[in-house]
């Protein structure tokens, strides 16, 4: 195992945020419920630093989330408190933590520095950083000194002059704002702790494949492709530890987009994986027929995807492992505010246990961006890896309405020319994704001087960085007046072009 920070959670929104930033530094992180740290065991061996999060709750709160902090600091790893973390360690050891006279949210400078103190080697009197805090800190433990102030916040940053190594700061270094909280955090890391910054997509490659094979052994694996980054990076990852003991399935239900099946299909077999394109469009259209549910219809898909793949699955008889392209943040326990753990999901729900095979996550370690610098690295055309994300149930939950062939083909010309358009005015890697909606209304219009009566399509580009929230994306008018008239004046049955432009919240970004 790699050298890692570990990153208790206590909750915070931006606990993730540490993660990555941590990983940025390229040194490995993994992020854990508060109430998880293996205390004592031999895994310790390879923890070199632990960071406390922030959190919702006050220390105060008689539900706080509270964790054995001499018992953290008797083992000699550095720890740094962030926020709540901060206060938690002040509460704790006979300081005073207490509600700011008004809650202290944004822009703040560190005007006093303790220049003797290594969280701060390099960050001069001045430093921006970012505040987010309901209670602060009145008063130190007794053998802590403060190690930075701001004009409102006394103990901004504090160290424990006598108990273990331990730091806390009462501002957010995480946070892009914080304009010297990289440097830090890598003063933390790399100063303190001691790491070596070798965490990058080669050593995962190397480190991943070598876990796999000793694993895996020569055992057969069974993997299904989405057409995806995830599904797909998980695939060449596991080819390249066990070859041809990997059999990739890749379900065609109909609702693809345009040349997708083919095209993706290609590229697969390219990339030398032992692939098997599966067209069971028949059985999807005919088990949607008549249906205008939107849930009904994401749960017919569902099932059938899952009747399909176990009945390919089955033909593998000696398969002993279900690979996914799991990545990192559908793993991470988050905790709500009431303690509760969320499980992760898997992205092929119930499949394992219904075909009782053993489940391969080769990127749940991984963020997004992470997935794609491996597939880089692994050599994976740009044009993988860049991919929009696109529903499983694919233009099913883009056409309202029942669902027919009839109606994909008229959606995946519109979506095509959208898509095409955005490629060639270098527009697609700006967006976090786009696609076109066929609409269940008809409208008049002219064309020539003949009176129509056709279908009305929206245009749906978003801005993201997580899909949990989005806004539409401000595309160029003229871009989008020559997209409108392309799709009129090409794609039979289409008289109208609409763009969407919803927020989300409130709205999601599909349609169903
Ligand atoms: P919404 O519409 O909830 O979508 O704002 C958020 C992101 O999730 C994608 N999405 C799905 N992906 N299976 C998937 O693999 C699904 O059933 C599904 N539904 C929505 C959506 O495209 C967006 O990126």
């Amino acid at each position: 195992m790699p050298q890692k920070i570990v990153i208790l959670d206590f909750g915070s929104q931006t606990t993730q945020l540490i993660g990555r930033r941590v990983r940025e530094l390229n040194i490995y992180s993994e992020i854990i419920p508060y109430n998880k740290y293996p205390y004592g065991r031999e895994a310790d061996e390879d923890i070199i630093g632990v960071i406390l999060s922030g959190s919702p709750l006050s220390v105060y709160d008689p539900e706080a989330f509270r964790i054995d902090l001499e018992r953290l600091f008797a083992a000699g790893i550095p720890v740094l408190g962030i926020c709540y973390g901060a206060q938690l360690m002040a509460h704790t050891f006979g300081g005073k933590v207490e509600p700011a006279g008004s809650r202290e949210y944004g822009r703040a400078r560190l005007n006093e520095i303790d220049a003797d103190c290594p969280l701060f080697a390099g960050i001069a009197p001045g430093a921006q950083v970012w505040m987010s805090h309901g209670d602060t800190i009145t008063a130190l433990p007794d053998g802590y000194k403060v190690a930075a102030s701001t004009a409102d916040v006394r103990y901004a940053a504090f160290q424990a002059a006598t108990a273990g190594r331990v730091w806390g700061v009462q501002f957010h270094p995480e946070v892009f704002h914080s304009e010297c909280g990289m440097k830090l955090l890598e003063n933390f890391a790399v100063g303190i702790c001691g790491a070596r910054r070798d965490w990058s997509a080669e050593s995962f490659i190397e480190s991943t494949v070598a876990e796999l094979r000793a694993t895996l052994g020569n055992d057969r694996v069974i993997l299904g492709l989405s057409g995806g980054v995830d599904s797909s990076v998980a695939a060449v990852l596991l080819n390249r530890a066990i070859g041809s003991n990997l059999t990739c399935i890749f379900v065609d239900h109909g609702m693809l987009r345009k040349n997708e099946f083919a095209d993706v299909l290609r590229d697969y077999e390219c990339l030398g994986l032992n692939v098997r394109g599966v067209d069971a469009s028949d059985k999807f259209f005919a088990d949607l027929a008549g249906v205008t549910d939107p849930e009904r219809k994401r749960k017919i898909i569902g099932a059938d995807f899952i009747e399909v793949f176990d009945r390919e699955a089955h033909k593998i008889t000696d398969a002993r492992w279900l690979a996914q392209g799991t990545i990192y943040p559908d793993c991470i326990e988050s905790l709500s505010i009431t303690g509760t753990v969320i499980k992760s999901h898997h992205n092929v729900g119930g499949l394992p246990e219904k075909m009782n095979l053993r489940l391969c996550e080769p990127l749940r370690l991984l963020f997004k961006d992470e997935v794609r610098a491996v597939g880089r690295a692994l050599g994976m055309p740009e044009h993988l890896i860049t991919r929009h994300p696109f529903p499983g149930p694919g233009l099913a939950v883009r056409i309202l309405g029942e669902v027919t062939r009839e109606k994909v083909a008229v959606l995946q010309e519109a979506d095509h020319i959208f898509i095409d358009g955005l490629r060639r005015s270098g527009l697609y890697d700006k967006v976090w994704q786009a696609g076109v909606i066929l609409l269940p209304v008809q409208s008049v219009g002219v064309m020539g001087d003949e009176r129509t009566y056709e279908r009305a399509v929206a245009l749906r580009a978003v801005t993201s960085t997580d899909a949990m929230t989005a806004d539409w994306a401000h595309l160029p008018y003229d871009f989008m007046a020559s997209v409108s008239n392309e799709i009129i004046n090409k794609v039979c049955g289409v008289n109208r072009v609409c763009y969407d432009i919803s927020s989300k919240p409130p709205a999601t970004i599909e349609w169903e």
